[in-house]
C-alpha cells in the first residue's frame, strides 16, 4: 500500500518528501484554508508540486461539469500531470468521464459507499477516495465499508486504485492495508505517529547508552 500525505503544509509536505516513503500528496479546499485562507493556490500548489515530484491531487470547487471541466484545464496548465479531484455528484462523475476519455487522470472523492465506489470506477475515475473517518463519525464502521469495496473490487478485476482518506489514526492505516486498498493518503501528524514505538526508542537509548560506553572505555 502506498503512502501519501494529506495536507497542504509546506513544512510538513517537506519533511515528508526527505522520508523517503512518501509517493504523493492529496489536498482540498479545506486543508489550503486550513494553513492560510487568503493563500494563491496556484503558487501553493505549485510548491507543492516541487517538492514532493510524485501524485498530486488538486480539487475542482465548481458543481457543475462544465465548470469541473474549466478549472481542470486551469489546473493541467499549471503542471500537466496533475490528478484532477472531482467530488461524487452526478456533475463530477460526468467530469470524470469527459477527463477519462482524454487520459487525464481523476480522483473521485466524498466516497462513502460500494455503490458510490462502482459509479466512480464506470466513470474511468483513475482513483477513487474512500472516505474512513467520516464514516465512523456517523457510527458507520468504515473498515467494513472499505473491505467491501476491495472485495468488489478484486471479484470485477476493476483497475482504478482505492485511497483510504479521511484517515484519522494508524489503525485506520492497517485496516486499509489489511482490506487491500492501494493507497492511504494520511495526516502528517498520524504519519509521525505510525513510526513511533516505546520499543524503539527505549532499543535505541540503550544502543546509544552502551556505545558511549564503549567510546568512553577506550578513550
Ligand atoms: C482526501 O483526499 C481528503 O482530503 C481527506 O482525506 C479528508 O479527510 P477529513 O475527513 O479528515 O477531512
Amino acid at each position: 500500500m502506498d503512502i501519501y500525505v494529506d495536507t497542504a503544509n509546506i513544512g510538513h509536505i517537506r519533511h515528508c518528501a526527505e522520508l523517503g516513503f512518501i509517493s504523493g500528496v492529496t489536498t482540498n479546499p479545506s486543508l489550503l484554508a486550513k494553513e492560510d485562507p487568503s493563500v494563491d493556490v496556484k503558487q501553493r500548489i505549485l510548491e507543492i508540486y516541487d517538492l514532493i515530484g510524485g501524485h498530486l491531487s488538486v480539487e475542482v470547487n465548481a458543481l457543475d461539469t462544465k465548470g469541473m471541466l474549466k478549472e481542470a484545464d486551469e489546473i493541467l496548465s499549471w503542471f500537466p500531470d496533475a490528478t484532477i479531484k472531482l467530488p461524487m455528484l452526478p456533475a463530477g462523475l460526468a467530469a470524470c468521464n469527459a477527463l477519462s476519455k482524454q487520459e487525464i487522470p481523476t480522483n473521485v472523492t466524498l466516497v462513502f459507499s460500494p455503490t458510490q465506489a462502482i459509479a466512480a470506477n464506470n466513470a474511468g475515475a483513475t482513483y477513487v477516495s474512500v472516505f474512513m473517518g467520516r464514516l465512523d463519525d456517523i457510527a458507520i464502521p468504515s473498515s467494513a465499508v472499505l473491505e467491501d469495496i476491495c472485495d468488489i473490487w478484486d471479484i470485477q478485476g476493476y483497475e482504478s486504485q482505492i485511497i483510504a482518506a479521511s484517515v484519522r489514526h494508524p489503525i485506520h492505516m492497517i485496516e486499509a492495508a489489511k482490506a487491500g486498498a492501494h493507497i492511504a493518503t494520511v495526516p502528517y501528524n498520524v504519519i509521525i505517529q505510525s513510526l513511533k514505538h516505546p520499543l524503539t526508542d527505549a532499543g535505541v537509548a540503550a544502543f546509544t547508552a552502551d556505545y558511549e560506553k564503549m567510546k568512553a572505555a577506550r578513550s
